[in-house]
């Protein structure tokens, strides 16, 4: 290292006392101030981006380490809407986030400084350092570190931005807040350090890293503030500021204008990647459980949901199909014998069926283990301090961790052993489970105590052919190895500053528990060099990247993935769940922020287990106080409605939990056959949403704000959430309650049970009853929705015959501009022109989009992409549909067809209404369904690829 003192005072000298005074007239005392520009670089003229020079002039938290003398500020406008600040050591490489997990996408060619939607400042030379960002229309400003310290040591960099008092923020985590998902501002720190624990847990970090935030500001406009760094960070949440602290790595900044939320979100997503698209079957329902102790019993799974005629899509295998050792990837011979396992397989892809298979971080450290044996020749392990393999314990007992980051071996180790699993049994799915990574073992290293027999034993005995898993999972998850306690002079195990990493030995209690606490140790190497103190959480994310690189490549069929540990970047591979869970209805709640929070990661295929993992009552006080059945029957009831519109919708357990397949009571099946049987109608809506956020960034699951961020009710909406730009869901999330008073933003919403209309002139709460084994569900006005036949397999239904749902808005275009609530799909080209074009009249505009359902590319060559638009006259009672036809290919451009339209909305007139419609001239069957008001238009049969034109009309005569 270099002599920091010499420089500070170089500097201090050359920056000279008139410098000295400048920084104390700057508005924040010298003291406070790290560090102060020595000079500014003018960009080039090919690039607006500027480049400042930072001189160390007042050395702080000296606890913390020394800090860097200079540092390299670059300011680079990348987009309009999209600014990059990076601030690192001059001269020196530290860690970053590697290009492979998020490849940056750097500017945008010919960008011109007048098309800037901000305007950056950076203090002059001689002044302290300063930082602000402002919104270039009104000054609002973005981000503004002015007042606050910024500090810059190898393992401690803190930063400051004032955030007004009155606005909300959104978005960090990943971490369960009982208040829901408007971010406390109350000094709550948000930690990051990807965990292994409960999401039951409130307040404490969880499996995944997300240094993103959504601010909405009091006026509605918003923008979005991704501080790209994977070290471990601790985020301080107060009345006016935010603050990070952060234990390595750069000061990577992307600011994101906005200004809708939903606009800053797309805008987060170029610079991550947009979402992977989900395979259509994987919208289906999901049955799994942690203790399915055998293949009978995965198959009584099966016949019990169709005994109930309940549609189940996809069936899962947790850890029981492993092999008795717990071999990732081998198949118990026992339990799950592998050819038997194949047979039915086989047998649930003839029923449109599919099986998902667990894959743990840790593989068994056994020899005559394939993979092992076969790794440990390819030097694929992560290795501890002293370069050997770095062993952990998790459920086969003494595992090893493959290293997934940049490691060609792993790549190679990884196609061959799921490919061998493939060939014994072809399975739809693989789930990637303990991976931040999970530990029971905590230590800089840790190996057997061969002199402690029975923790010997416990760590390496077989699986007993038919264990109790009560008695075998407890042994297992306690560290039954010898480890070495992390060295107090270890940088990587000790650093300097204490990220608030969560220690759950006392639960609520300690909340400083080292950085190797149960997962690798920080001091661990990747083969590329990299420390896991840097990488630690990019474990997940990489070990994603490489099993959707991998099953791509075996199946040849566009992958499903499950990952419970994410980093930014992390939904170009795979969807996630929100973990361990509890059996409760605070965690029923916080489920709604959980899979929104997620949606604005990146990845909108999300979900909670329904009706909750775990009964943590059960866990935390070792009493066996399970929630009785009764209430569990009421929750699972609720959770049952709810979760069937999670877009990732699967009923998850643990062994301990009380069994709780919808089929378990007659009521909960008859709620979630009512529930699914509407998912299941809307599938190909929920489909085009995916699409949308697959091609250009952007969330599938919302929060209702979004709609109308100016309306500041909303933001208290956090009960509630949107499906895409048209469906809102507004379920019951407390104990013995019939009667709900949801938000609706202002506009023209229909109850998606019987189509009946509520009009809002402006946003407000509206009490609705809604009895056990039913939930609130609505479309919003201005939309086309594409509905399809219910069938209890998504395949009898991707190319069933459509029927679009035409919701009038409640205004006509041209009247809610600015403030008002946005027109849905108002920022598509299409419906954007329809809403320019026809100024005065009803405007509704939707997306019909399909595809084979799992092509691992999706182009204008293989998909069938249709806007289509209606314009209505202002009294609703006639109207033109027509399609804009952007692709039309593939198997389901040929078969699937038009055969209906619902206009819902339509006003009856005074006496016998006369409906009437046609199509390209020709007369079409039309009837009014005078008590919803919709106009029924049948008899269309048209294919989406043909251009359709349909006008109707609803008029009427007395006498
Ligand atoms: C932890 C996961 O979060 C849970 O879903 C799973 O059932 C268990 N591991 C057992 O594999």
């Amino acid at each position: 290292m270099h002599n920091h003192r010499l420089s500070i005072l170089l500097c201090i000298s050359l920056l000279g006392s008139a410098a000295q005074s400048a920084l104390a007239a700057a508005g924040a005392p010298v003291q406070q101030q790290a560090y102060a520009v020595s000079a500014v670089a003018a960009g080039t003229a090919s690039s607006l981006a500027r480049t400042t020079q930072l001189s160390l002039v007042n050395e702080q938290l000296q606890q913390y380490g020394q800090s860097f003398e200079q540092l390299t500020v670059q300011v680079t406008p990348e987009t309009a809407s999209r600014l990059h600040v990076k601030v690192a050591p001059t001269g020196q490489q530290l860690w970053e986030v590697p290009e492979s997990i998020v490849p940056r996408p750097g500017s945008e060619p010919g960008l011109s400084s007048s098309s800037l939607q901000y305007a950056v400042e950076l203090s002059q030379p001689g002044q302290p350092f300063g930082l602000t960002v402002n919104r270039k229309s009104n000054g609002q400003p973005i981000f503004d570190t002015n007042g606050h310290r910024f500090i810059f040591k190898d393992q401690y960099i803190e930063l400051t931005t004032n955030v007004p008092e009155d606005a909300d923020l959104y978005g960090l985590g990943e971490v369960s807040l009982p208040t829901g998902l408007l971010l406390p501002r109350d000094g709550t720190v948000i930690t990051m350090w990807a965990r292994d624990l409960a999401s039951a847990m409130p307040y404490v970090n969880l499996y995944g890293s997300h240094p993103f935030y959504l601010q909405i500001n009091r006026d509605g406009s918003s923008h979005g503030v991704l501080f790209l760094n994977s070290n471990g960070m601790d985020v301080s949440l107060n009345k006016t500021s935010l603050t990070y602290k952060v234990i390595g790595g750069l000061v990577d900044l992307y600011f994101f204008t906005g200004p809708t939320p939903e606009e800053v979100i797309r805008q987060y997503h170029q610079v991550i990647g947009a979402p992977a698209m989900t395979p259509y079957w994987s919208l289906g329902f999901h049955q799994t459980r942690w203790g399915y102790q055998n293949i009978s019993v995965l198959e009584e799974v099966v016949a019990n949901y169709t005994a109930v005629d309940l549609p189940l899509e996809v069936v899962w295998s947790d850890i029981e199909y492993m092999s008795t050792r717990f071999w990732t990837m081998e198949f118990d011979e026992h339990r799950y014998p592998a050819a038997k396992m194949k047979s039915f397989v086989e047998g649930l892809h003839e029923q449109g069926q599919h099986w998902v298979a667990i894959q743990d971080a840790g593989v068994a450290a056994d020899k005559g283990y394939k993979a092992y044996e076969e790794g440990t020749r390819d030097r694929v392990w992560i290795t501890d301090h002293k370069g050997k393999d770095y062993l952990g314990q998790v459920w086969p007992g003494k595992t090893v961790y493959p290293d997934y980051l940049d490691n060609a071996n792993t790549s190679r180790w990884l196609v061959d052993n799921l490919q061998h699993m493939y060939d014994k049994v072809p399975y739809d799915g693989l789930w990637l489970d303990m991976n931040e990574a999970s530990n029971f073992c905590s230590g800089m290293q840790c190996k057997p105590n061969r002199r402690n027999k029975t923790a010997t034993y416990w760590l390496e005995v077989e699986t007993p052919r038919d264990y109790n898993i009560n008695e075998l999972i407890p042994l297992r998850t306690t560290c039954q190895m010898s480890c070495e306690e992390p060295a107090a002079d270890n940088k990587w195990e000790s650093p300097p500053y204490n990220i608030q990493n969560f220690d759950n030995t006392g639960m609520r209690e300690n909340r400083q528990a080292g950085l190797g606490w149960k997962t690798i140790a920080p001091s661990a190497l990747h083969a590329n060099g990299a420390r896991e103190y840097d990488a630690h959480n990019l474990y997940g994310t990489a070990m994603a990247l490489e099993h959707h690189a991998a099953v791509e490549k075996i199946t040849g069929k566009r992958p499903f993935l499950l990952t419970r540990s994410t980093f930014p970047g992390a939904g170009r591979f795979t969807a996630h769940w929100t973990g361990d869970n509890g059996v409760n209805w605070e965690n029923l709640y916080m489920s709604i922020a959980g899979i929104i929070n997620t949606n604005m990661w990146g990845m909108p295929m999300v979900g909670a287990d329904i009706c909750g993992f775990a009964d943590m009552a059960f866990k935390e006080g070792g009493s066996p106080d399970v929630i009785p059945e009764s209430s569990l029957r009421e929750l699972c009831n609720r959770w049952a409605s709810l979760g069937a519109f999670y877009p990732f919708s699967r009923n998850h357990y643990a062994y301990f939990t009380r069994s709780h397949e919808y089929y378990q009571w007659p009521d909960v099946a008859a709620a979630a056959k009512k529930a699914y049987s509407l998912r299941y109608q809307l599938l190909s809506y929920i489909y085009s949403g995916f699409f949308l956020a697959h091609v250009k960034g952007g969330t599938v699951a919302r929060p209702l704000l979004f709609t109308d961020p100016s309306d500041v009710d909303a933001r208290n909406a956090t009960a509630q959430w949107m499906m895409g730009e048209a469906l809102l869901v507004s379920p019951v999330v407390t104990e013995a309650t019939t009667t709900i008073k949801p938000h609706f933003t202002a506009g023209a919403w229909y109850n998606a049970w019987d189509n009946t209309r509520m009009t809002l002139s402006k946003g407000q709460a509206v009490e609705l009853e809604v009895p056990l084994g039913d939930i609130a569900v609505h479309y919003r006005g201005g939309a086309v929705i594409p509905t399809q036949p219910y069938a209890k397999v998504t395949r009898d239904i991707r190319l069933a015959p459509v029927t679009l749902l035409v919701t009038l808005p409640a205004e006509p275009a041209g009247k809610s501009e600015a403030a008002g609530p946005l027109a849905p799909y108002a920022h598509e080209e299409v419906c954007a022109a329809a809403i320019e074009e026809n100024e005065g009249q009803l405007v509704s505009c939707g997306l019909l989009y399909m595809d084979r359902g799992d092509d691992i590319q999706v182009s204008a060559d293989n998909t069938v992409q249709v806007w289509y638009t209606a314009v209505s006259s202002a009294d609703g009672r006639s109207g033109t549909l027509s399609s804009t036809i952007k692709a039309h290919a593939g198997d389901a451009a040929g078969k699937l067809r038009i055969a209906a339209v619902h206009i819902l909305g339509v006003p009856a007139a005074e006496g016998t209404a006369v409906p009437a419609a046609s199509i390209n001239g020709r007369p079409l069957a039309a009837a009014f369904d005078e008590t919803a008001g919709v106009l029924k238009i049948s008899g269309i049969e048209l294919l989406v690829g043909e251009p359709l034109d349909i006008t109707w009309t609803l008029g009427s005569f007395s006498g």
